[in-house]
């Protein structure tokens, strides 16, 4: 039997962004002794992908916001499927939260009398994003980071966790392996909080990086927790398009933030023919009233009154226009749009988005002071994931907790910007306040039996001893068609179908998979585990959307074009049936109260 190092905590962490490491900070906080696993090195998370602001309902910029209006633009956002209580918990406690990270060392911009700056983003209402230059996520991982290292915690970095391991039905562990040299490591821990972001990688074009493996997804699926709202995945408009080599990278929505104009090759401002009826009233009538929206911007105005501009629509709405714009050939050369930010002067493009002039100029030698840049829809996040209690962040198996993009519920059927760094710090905090309670009251650890480990080593050897079985690139690049020919922006039954009868066959085929060679620095080997939790998310994407028979939010279906008032009731669910086959339910959304809904109904909220 190979061996393996046992580490004994009382809340073990797995996924070191932000929610990962605000929920370590929180558990330590109470005394506990806790562990935080990252895949990568601590500081690199998909969190930094978040570039232009953290939403909260500060009122710094416009007096107007209060977090009544920020929960109803959430549920508008996700279409009213959101989970009420964590869109609540979420709006209110948003602002204490930065208010946290600010005095944990968080630098953010600020208005000339010395407040948090906030700026505009697609759905707010008000302007609402404090931010850091286009840099937002990378502070709040610094400052988290800090605030994290001088908290106690044992940071196991470069570590794939690859099995959660029960006693009885309880949570008591995990088993993982450190990717430069394949060693083993069994966590013994009362409770498991997971913050393993989202599932990126299973499509070809996305702004994730090789972390995002649906591992958190997986990891809970197999332990017998709930999925839901899988069909829900959220294609950033705004990627980078050219050179092909960087497609997919993000471009912060913080250019349309400051005043960025999307355009089609005619030279068409293209938004407007976009925007949703109902909401056509929240947005600039023309290019003259979006006009006096930019200049307040420019001139730092706190309030304005002018309508902001249509490309700061929702992500869903922009990301399928410019995919329609493309497909009508009126497109970029290299099948993007232009956004167009070049017509502000030079110095204030740098100071507003340092990152994204140096992207540009390094990555594709356009400098974006001078002209638009190209770009394209990108998957960016996915709303679906592990179903936790709002309050608690604990899944229905005991002591398995969720925060962060790997939990479902809170962003409904499509998630604003802004609300994830929001999103991570609160439900972070809420998951780690939730396992340390539970694992103070626990006792002792709970029992593994060595069967549990040997079955967790047997299932991460099998690649390496096979003689034959397909190459898991290929493999890759196979699930890379199926879910961008079927399951991508657009979709409809009969693509649908077929990509879940192709994702059957290629579920065998990730059972022979191979990964030759030794342990260590052996990525195909990597990649062999990987395929497998990006299947059960790819598969789990496919058979909701199959089940969700109208549009809503980010799922488009072409032959269910309509939103079904019926269908905004329920949350599809997927769990792992007995037979050990991928099992879908529909699940009643639970009744909001009387106060919330008279929230949702008013137009202007009287905030106190
Ligand atoms: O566009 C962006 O800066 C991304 C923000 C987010 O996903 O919240």
């Amino acid at each position: 039997m190979s061996n393996y190092e046992t580490r004994e905590h009382d809340v073990l962490v797995v996924g070191a962004g932000g929610a990962g490491l605000r929920a370590a900070i929180e558990a330590a906080s109470k005394g506990l002794r806790v562990a935080l696993v990252c895949k990568s090195l601590l500081g690199k998370a998909h969190t930094v992908m978040a570039e232009g602001g953290i939403a909260a309902a500060m009122a710094t910029v416009d007096s107007r916001d209060g977090w009544q209006t920020h929960f109803r633009d959430t549920m508008i956002g996700g279409k009213y499927l959101n989970n009420w209580r964590m869109a609540q918990l979420h709006a209110q406690e948003a602002p204490e939260c930065v208010t946290e990270l600010e005095r944990w060392g968080a630098v953010f911009d600020r208005t000339h009398d010395g407040k948090i700056l906030q700026r505009a983003f697609g759905g707010h209402t008000y302007k609402r994003l404090c931010h850091v230059g286009d840099r937002t996520g990378l502070e709040l991982i610094r400052t988290l980071q800090d605030k994290g290292v001088h908290s106690g915690i044992d940071v196991y970095m470069e570590c794939t966790i690859s099995k959660l391991l029960k006693d009885e039905d309880r949570i008591a562990g995990a088993f993982g392996y450190f990717r430069e040299d394949g060693r083993y490591i069994l966590f013994r821990a009362k409770a498991v909080v997971l913050a393993t972001g989202g599932v990126g990688k299973a499509f070809l074009v996305t702004s994730n990086s090789w972390e995002y493996t649906a591992d958190g997804h997986a990891l809970a699926y197999d332990a017998g927790a709930d999925l839901i709202d899988m069909e829900f995945v959220q294609f950033h408009p705004t990627g980078m398009v050219a050179p092909t080599g960087v497609r997919g990278i993000l471009v912060t929505e913080a250019v349309r933030g400051e005043g960025g104009i999307l355009r089609n090759s005619l030279g068409e401002r293209f938004m407007w023919k976009y925007l949703p009826e109902a909401l056509k009233n929240d947005y600039a009538a023309d290019e003259a009233e979006a006009k006096l929206w930019v200049e307040d911007t420019l001139s730092g105005k706190l309030r304005t009154d002018h309508r902001r501009p249509p490309e700061l629509s929702t992500r869903d709405n922009v990301a399928r226009a410019i995919y329609q714009e493309v497909k009508a050939g009126r497109g970029s050369p290299s099948g993007g749009v232009f956004l167009d930010i070049s017509y502000q002067p030079a110095d204030r493009v740098k100071k507003k988005l340092p990152s994204m002039y140096h992207q540009f100029k390094d990555l594709a030698d356009v400098d974006i002071t001078k002209v638009p840049m190209e770009v394209g829809p990108t998957m960016h996040y996915i709303m679906g994931g592990i179903r936790v209690d709002a309050d608690t962040a604990e899944s229905r198996v005991p002591g398995l907790f969720a925060a962060g993009e790997c939990s479902g519920g809170m962003h409904g059927a499509n998630r604003l910007g802004g609300n994830s760094l929001s999103d991570l710090i609160v439900f972070g905090r809420r998951a780690g306040r939730g396992a340390a309670t539970y694992a103070s009251n626990l006792g002792t650890l709970p029992r593994i039996s060595d069967a549990e480990v040997n079955d967790a080593i047997d299932e991460l050897e099998a690649p390496l001893k096979r003689s034959e079985g397909p190459n898991p690139y290929h493999v890759q690049k196979k699930m890379y068609e199926i879910t961008g020919e079927c399951f991508s922006i657009f979709r409809e039954e009969g693509d649908l179908t077929k990509g879940l009868r192709l994702m059957e066959e290629l579920k065998e085929e990730i059972k022979r998979v191979r990964g030759p060679g030794g342990k260590a620095y052996n990525p195909g080997w990597h990649l062999c585990r990987d395929l497998r939790n990006l299947a059960i998310a790819a598969e789990a994407i496919g058979r909701s959307a199959l089940s969700r028979r109208e549009s809503r939010g980010a799922h488009s279906r072409l032959d269910y074009t309509e939103t079904d008032e019926k269908l905004g009731h329920e949350n599809t669910s997927i769990f792992r049936g007995p037979d050990g086959s991928m099992h879908l339910e529909k699940t009643p959304l639970p009744e909001m109260p009387a106060e919330l809904k008279e929230i949702l109904k008013k137009k202007e909220v009287a905030h106190a």
